[in-house]
Parts: structure tokens; sequence; C-alpha cells
């Protein structure tokens, strides 16, 4: 139905050629399926969702984004107006519809989005009934993943059965938080279920990192919860820190991310640093694997 502009861009390059149903060939690499999540409301999973999408797509990668939450803020960020959007993830999850069904390359961020909205939220009472109702996601994704070399899913702030499906769906957590007072509390709750979907449903399961995000380095408390974060989980917290940055927050009015909508901003050379961290990180834990 749709065409992919992300996998278009790379056709030229080894693994993204059409084959002959008009679908793409698989690519030959592995992918990376991370979530991003934060059962908390509103501390930056949209925005780092969408804006890291944009980033890897700008560094060539091809790069799908799921919008798991049904007030589909990444589907709005990515240029579409969510109401009346049709099909969307709710018709993947209930096998309505396929992945190639459902995508639709982004207005302007260079990754492919599986969009959603309202109709999501009858998604959870559905999917009780269903047969392997934790797997949905990864069941829809299976198949077409490999055309892709990261998939992001962005999670609702809630430890349901949707964020479960991104769970059991991805290799890899992100966790963006505020550094305020009260964040450490909320991270071990989500650290927990990680390690409970991870020892019984999907093994690969990990926590990737914490993103401190939305930083401001006047306010003293932020400063000291920044460095009780990186005390606390050493290493799994990133370097990069995403300054407050209203250019950040405007840009999904435009429907677009923050790294196209103003890419000179602090906020955009941030994530696009944060994008660069993860990718050396991950190079970098496959090298040492190799090694091994
Ligand atoms: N670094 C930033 N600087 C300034 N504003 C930001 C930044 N990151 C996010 N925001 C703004 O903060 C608000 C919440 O961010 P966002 O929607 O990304 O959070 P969320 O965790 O996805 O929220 P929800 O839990 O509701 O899905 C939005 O208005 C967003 O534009
Ligand atoms: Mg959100």
């Amino acid at each position: 139905m749709s065409e992919c502009i992300g996998l278009k861009r790379r056709a030229k390059g080894e693994g993204a050629q059409r084959d002959g149903d008009g679908g793409y060939r698989k690519g030959g690499g592995d992918v990376r399926l991370f979530c991003v999540a934060n059962q908390k409301g509103g501390v930056g999973k949209t925005t780092t969702a969408v804006n890291l999408a944009a980033a890897l797509a700008q560094l060539e990668k091809r790069v799908l984004l799921v919008d798991l939450d049904p007030q589909g803020n990444a589907t709005t960020a990515s240029g579409f107006d969510k109401r009346g959007l049709y099909p969307t993830v709710y018709h993947m999850l209930l096998g309505g519809a396929t992945l190639p069904e459902v995508r639709r390359p982004s207005r302007g961020g260079g990754y492919d989005l599986v969009g959603a909205n309202r109709e999501l939220a009858g998604a959870e009472v559905e999917l009780v009934e269903l047969p392997r109702r934790e797997f949905r996601l990864a069941d829809a994704l299976a198949p077409w993943q490999r055309e892709y070399d990261w998939v992001l899913v962005d999670c609702p702030p809630s430890l349901s059965l949707l964020t479960v499906n991104g769970l059991c769906a991805a290799q890899g957590v992100i966790v963006p938080m505020q550094c305020e007072y009260y964040a450490l509390e909320g991270v071990s709750d989500l650290v927990t279920t990680i390690e409970r979907i991870a020892a019984q449903l999907n093994p690969r399961l990990r926590l990737i990192g914490l993103l401190r995000v939305m930083f401001d380095p006047r306010v003293t408390l932020q400063q000291q919860v920044a460095e009780e974060l990186a005390r606390f989980f050493g290493e799994r917290v990133f370097t990069t820190v995403i300054p407050r940055n209203v250019r950040l927050a405007e840009a999904p009015s435009h429907g677009l991310p923050g790294v196209r909508y103003d890419p000179r901003s602090r906020g955009a050379e941030a994530y696009m640093a944060f994008a660069d961290e993860l990718l050396r990180r991950l190079e970098g834990e496959a090298r040492a694997e190799g090694c091994r």
C-alpha cells in the first residue's frame, strides 16, 4: 500500500531493492528492535523515539517507528493527522492488516511509521481474548523486520498489555527520564518489569540505558539527581544529556522531528549525539561479544 521513503532512499545500497511483488527484498543485517519506555507520563518518550528515528535515518539507517500509544503523539510528530488514520497499529495487532499495509513514509523524518490513534485504547481489552496476546506485535513485525536496520517502538505511559507487547517484541529498552526527585522510584518498577519479562516471556530483552532528558543545568536539584543516576546505574546511563529546548517542543506542531525542524538547535544536536553514542555503544558491545 505505502511506499517507504526510508527504504527508497537506501535502494541504491544493498538489501533494499524492490522484488517482483513490489515489496522490498530482505536486508542482510540483523535488525535492532528497541522500545522507548517509561510508565511515567510526559517524561520524553515520544520526543526521544521520534528524534532517535530521524537521527538514525539521517545516519543512513533504514528505520521503522511504531507508535504503540493511543495518544498517537509519535504519529502527529511524524506529520500525520491521527484522526481518521486507517489502517493503524491497532489493525496490525488484531491481525486485520500486515505491516506493508499499515506503514507509511513519515513526512520529513526519513523513516517509516506505523501510526496509532484513540482506536488503539480498545485493543487493551480485545487483545486479552486473543491467542499469543503478549506477542501480537512481535508476530506482526517478524516477517518484515529484516527490511530495517532499526525498529523503534514508542510505548504508552503504563505497564499495560500494549507495553508488554512492545517489551516482548524488543531486544532492548531505552528509558528516558527527567532528573527529578521521584525519577528513580518509577524506574525501579520498570526495571523489575523488564527483568520479569526477560525471565518469563522474552529472554533477549535487556535494559540498554537510561537517557537523561529535559535537563536544565541551572536547576541544582536536576544536577544532583543527574549525578545520582549516573552513580546508581553506572554505565547504564548514557553520557549524552538532552537539554530542555523549546525547538524540540515546537517541532511536533509542524509535523516534524526536532532534528529536522531545526537541526542546529541544542536539542537536535543532542539527539544526533545520542544516536551516535548509541551506535558506538552497541558496536563496542558486539566487538566485546565477538572476542569472547
Ligand atoms: N528536551 C525537551 N525540551 C523541551 N520540551 C520537551 C523536551 N522533551 C520533551 N518535551 C516536551 O515535553 C512534553 C512531554 O514529552 P513527550 O510527549 O515526549 O513525553 P512522553 O513520555 O512521550 O509523554 P506520554 O507519557 O504522555 O506519552 C511534550 O510537550 C514535549 O514536546
Ligand atoms: Mg508519548
